[in-house]
């Protein structure tokens, strides 16, 4: 199968109340160690690269690989840019055989981040890409630097309304309490921001930071209107885990596809578990 965009899997997600898992590759060795998952479990996925894994990894490396990822699986799969930096970055990735992009704008100003979001929209609606952007700070560090200190990490739901009315975003991510990396302190959603969040903006709604908060946190979340969450750090822990665990157990071996099996192992049994409390098992068509 092709890859998908985004628009029919979010449409499907709202409809039958489940969250689309959307997870951060930079190897090949992740894309298949997700993929696996999905297709065991017969979920629709998003694969997400970040700006430093494009470019580490290669633009064209990452759309190929992700392309036979949904050849092999026949599944709906959607290749995306998180965290897009910058107008230059999108555009070459809407060009480029993305099939969904995110402008990070969250670092500038409202109206900065408007005027920013708004021109990644055009350029995306132009090519038939749906657009995320992000509203409001969700804490620690992805490629998008930190959140600032003392701001209030809660999205406001009357700005956000108009932000995607001035936008024309096809999806926000919103500030409820989660962080990016690992949590220093006990993960807390906010869901009632969610839920105001939900009443007052017609887009799907996006949950950041989702590495170490609790399942049950994020099914309620979901209930209460979020339709995609994003995995990095915990697919990174678990490949290291495994990866390291063997080489534990094999230090004269020095063949990196042993040690890799291992952590690709780990990571489909990780996203196995997220999968199926997003309630996505089943739902790829
Ligand atoms: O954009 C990516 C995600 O928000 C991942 O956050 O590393 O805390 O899972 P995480
Ligand atoms: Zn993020």
């Amino acid at each position: 199968m092709p890859l998908v965009t985004t628009t029919e899997m979010f449409k499907k997600a709202y409809e039958g109340g489940y969250a689309i898992g959307a997870f951060n590759v930079n190897n090949m060795e992740i894309v298949q160690g997700i993929t696996r998952a999905a297709k065991k479990l017969n979920a629709p996925v998003i694969l997400q690269c970040s700006a430093g894994a494009r470019k580490y990894a290669s633009h064209d490396y990452l759309v190929a690989m992700v392309k036979a990822a949904a050849e092999e699986t026949g599944l709906p799969i959607a290749l995306h840019l998180d965290h897009g930096p910058d107008f230059e970055t999108c555009k070459a990735c809407i060009d480029g055989g993305f099939t969904s992009v995110m402008i990070d704008g969250s670092h500038e100003s409202f109206e900065d981040n408007i005027a920013l979001t708004k021109s990644v929209a055009d350029a995306g609606r132009a090519m038939g890409v749906p657009v995320e952007a992000e509203l409001g700070k969700v804490g620690g560090k992805e490629d998008d630097g930190p959140a600032v200190e003392g701001e209030s990490p809660y999205t406001d739901p009357a700005e956000a309304k108009e932000f995607v009315e001035r936008t024309g975003c096809t999806s926000l991510a919103i500030g409820v309490g989660t962080s990016h990396g690992v949590y220093t302190s006990d993960p807390h959603i906010e869901q009632s921001v969610v839920k105001a969040i939900r009443d007052a903006v017609d887009v799907p709604l996006v949950l950041h930071g989702t590495s170490g908060v609790p399942d049950e946190q994020v099914a309620e979340a979901v209930k209460n209107g979020i339709c995609k969450v994003n995995y990095a750090t915990e697919l990174r822990q678990a490949y290291t885990k495994g990866f390291m665990a063997y080489m534990a157990e094999n230090p004269a071996c020095f063949d990196p596809k042993k040690p890799a099996k291992e952590g690709m192992r780990e990571i489909t049994e990780l996203v196995k578990i997220r999968m199926t409390n997003l309630n996505s098992v089943g739902k790829a068509e």
